[in-house]
């Protein structure tokens, strides 16, 4: 790859990509999500160009056609021969930030027990909020950075995380502290989430951690803006729709958007509430009759399957993902990264396991981690597809089509990431630590 970077490589305000082998801008048209066969149509330019300008996308078409003050006026110019360019990645459902780690209940499952034998047994979810409670703020701060930086190195440009682990006052809103400190300073665009109904902590009645969830937390979240979503746990061993419903309505009446965890384990009626309370999502999905499946897609409600979580416990039972693309749900896929049901950071290689176990084909898995995962987030009218007006978030992979993607299993192919128009990543290195790079101000 050849950088020209110009005389004004500090004050870099245009970006201009040229001779792209194979650009995927994932749409053209401003649609908001893909769904049925169209998840797979991805407007494909073969021998592209993409030009940004401050944080926006300015132009997008074929080389041969690019306008010659666009090619004369940019600032830093990237040869893309031999690359496949995709809007940066969007992992919508992350639990990025937590204690500690849990190499050794990922060893005993190998040996054949349970992941509820093990909640039972006091690891889990709680064995992460025992570590998650010693965090100091700036510890939190120091984990949630570590891994975005791994995250952007492998293509993510916007990751949406949970508080989840904290399940106390304090540490719940240290947890969303965290999140909006890293998202005001790692590159990385983070959306933070509230789940302090995760599950119900050790010490604590169900009615009077609950009651702490909607009088404390809610409103003191709404209040600070700390969180966007408010998510609930709604499965086998967690929340009932009854006491989810309380959960979801009292985090709309102060503003945060719904979303729900439902139907890992078994098939619970939390898509039903999520229809009832106008949900943005509905996440997992594995064990999901098609009556859920019908009334999630005639509510617009995106369907988030977390395959790499299934994989990882060692179950085989997936999200019917066939079936809800013929059923025209628009569905994303995230990773899940978490310390427990899913240790793994990289959306190319849930990208993968989608393809390989849930038989999607590679460009439907890319149009489920760009502009579907947007959509999971309410901002797919900003980032998602490579179009013009768009935020510049970019990502440029060393193979000369899309397909590798999924194929490369394991491999890293990302050689580039530019987000908001500059570059952050560039020979798969990142290149500094904070919003401000020596490559241009945030704009
Ligand atoms: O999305 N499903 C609920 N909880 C999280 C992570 C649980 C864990 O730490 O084991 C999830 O998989
Ligand atoms: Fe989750």
């Amino acid at each position: 790859m050849i950088i020209n970077q110009g005389p004004k490589a500090f004050m870099v305000n245009t970006v201009l990509l040229t001779n792209i082998s194979e650009l995927v801008t994932v749409s053209q048209s401003g649609e908001r999500c893909k769904r049925g066969a169209g998840l797979r149509e991805l407007n494909i330019i073969r021998d592209g160009a993409v030009a940004t300008r401050g944080d926006e996308i300015v132009w997008v078409g074929l080389t041969s056609e690019l306008p010659r003050n666009i090619a004369r006026d940019a600032d830093v110019t990237i040869d893309c021969s031999g690359k496949t360019v995709l809007p940066g990645l969007v992992d919508c459902h992350t639990h990025f930030v937590f204690g500690g780690s849990r190499e050794n209940e990922y060893a005993m499952r190998c040996e054949g027990k349970s992941y509820s034998e093990m909640a039972e047994a006091g690891g889990g979810i709680k064995s992460s909020m025992r570590a998650t409670r010693e965090l100091s703020l700036e510890q939190m701060i120091e984990i949630g950075r570590l891994h975005l930086d791994q995250m952007l190195l492998l293509g993510t440009t916007t990751v949406e995380g949970k508080s989840d682990y904290g399940l106390d006052f304090d540490t719940e809103i240290k947890l969303l502290r965290a999140m909006r400190e890293l998202d005001d300073t790692h590159p990385a665009t983070v959306v933070p989430t509230f789940l302090g109904a995760h599950v119900v902590p050790d010490g604590v009645s169900r009615t009077k951690y609950l009651s702490v969830v909607l009088e404390e937390m809610i409103p003191y979240i709404a209040e600070h803006r700390l969180a966007e979503f408010c998510d609930v746990f709604c499965d086998e061993g967690a929340f009932t729709v009854d006491e989810a419903r309380f959960v979801l309505r009292e985090g709309k009446r102060f503003g945060l958007i719904p979303k729900i965890h439902t139907d890992q384990f078994a098939s619970f009626g939390g898509c039903e509430l999520a229809a009832e309370e106008e949900a943005i999502s509905a996440d997992h999905l594995d064990a999901v009759r098609q009556s859920d499946i019908d009334a999630l897609a005639s509510n617009d409600i995106a369907g988030v399957l977390l395959p790499g979580c299934v994989f990882f416990l060692g179950l085989n039972k997936y999200a019917p993902a066939r079936r809800m693309i013929d059923s025209n749900l628009p569905i994303a896929l995230a990773t899940d990264f978490n310390p427990g049901s899913c240790n793994i950071r990289s959306l190319p290689i849930i990208m993968t396991i989608a393809c390989s176990k849930m038989r999607m084909h590679p460009r439907e898995a890319i149009g489920a981690c760009t502009l579907n995962a947007a959509f999971a987030l309410g901002l797919s009218a900003q980032i998602g597809s490579i179009e013009v007006g768009k935020r510049a978030d970019l990502v440029l992979f060393d193979a000369d089509n899309s397909l590798h993607i999924p194929y490369e299993c394991g491999h890293n192919l990302v050689n580039t990431v530019i987000k908001d128009g500059r570059v952050v990543v560039r020979d798969g290195c990142k290149l500094e630590r904070n919003k401000e790079t020596t490559l241009g101000k945030r704009a």
